[in-house]
């Protein structure tokens, strides 16, 4: 399926032209039909439309405002990813395989450390980096290095790395289908894209990458992907299990 991208402000065309021409869109720039899916490239930002998602609104990354300014405003009270990342005295390299909607790298950045965030999909990657871009206070992003890339293929630089962290999609269950707005938006990109992906294999291969602690985030209830895990931190829905 070959994906709109409207933009019906004359002055955002050229940046229109080459965002359609990176995400093999075809370019609208009259009104969308909200009987398909699309991008909206506006004043506000970039944003993703589903006509299947329970959502009415689009998917459009704010940083500014809303729960990720709230994370990073309360980065220090995330007791439970301190514990998972542990103590250290300096910054940690961090390795987050699973950008996403880019929430805990938030978290990491926030505390000090680097972050290497890499995203798979395409259309995520353009609205995180659309997001960042509309950031009041880009500061926190001086550390960050955003790439589109499926971690297993992630071949460059993997010395010095301290932490992989890893947050696959969780596994499709009825609660897990009536998650956040945003995760279902994240859900329904995927399908577009055909991106499917089998997170118990995928973490054997980031087992491998040489790093002094791997940390996975799980559905509470969930089997650990390997028994062999060193500790686990425990929420109320979810959990970190951590292999050293
Ligand atoms: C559950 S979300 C991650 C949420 C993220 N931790 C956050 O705080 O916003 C999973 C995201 O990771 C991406 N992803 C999943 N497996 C991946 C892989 N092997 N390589 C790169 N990206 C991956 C998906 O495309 C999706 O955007």
């Amino acid at each position: 399926m070959i994906l709109d991208l409207v933009c019906v402000s004359p002055e955002q065309h050229t940046l229109a032209k080459e965002l359609a021409d990176s995400l093999s869109a075809s370019l609208n720039t009259s009104q969308a039909s909200s009987k398909k899916p699309y991008l909206d490239l506006s004043e506000d930002g970039l944003a993703f439309f589903h006509p299947a998602a329970r959502s009415r609104k689009k998917l459009l990354i704010d940083f500014n405002s809303g729960a990720s300014r709230w994370r990073i405003e309360r980065a220090s009270h995330e007791k439970l990813i301190k514990k998972a990342l542990g103590r250290s005295d300096a910054p940690l390299n961090i390795l987050d395989c699973t950008a996403g909607l880019l929430q805990d790298t938030l978290v990491f950045l926030s505390l000090g450390h680097r972050v290497t965030a890499l995203e798979q999909s395409r259309i995520m990657f353009h609205l995180l980096e659309d997001a960042i871009h509309r950031s009041e206070d880009s500061s926190i992003f001086k550390n960050l290095d955003l790439i589109n890339e499926e971690a297993c293929s992630y071949t460059r630089e993997l010395k010095n790395i301290d932490v992989v962290y890893f947050d696959p999609m969780y596994p499709k269950t009825k609660k897990s289908a009536l998650s956040s707005g945003q995760l279902e938006y994240v859900e329904k990109v995927l399908e577009l894209e055909s991106v499917s992906n089998n997170a118990a294999k995928e973490f054997e291969v980031l087992q491998s990458i040489p790093k002094k602690k791997l940390i996975v985030k799980r559905p509470i209830k969930a089997e650990p992907f390997s028994q062999e895990l060193n500790y686990q931190v425990f929420g109320k829905t979810t959990r970190f299990d951590v292999y050293l």
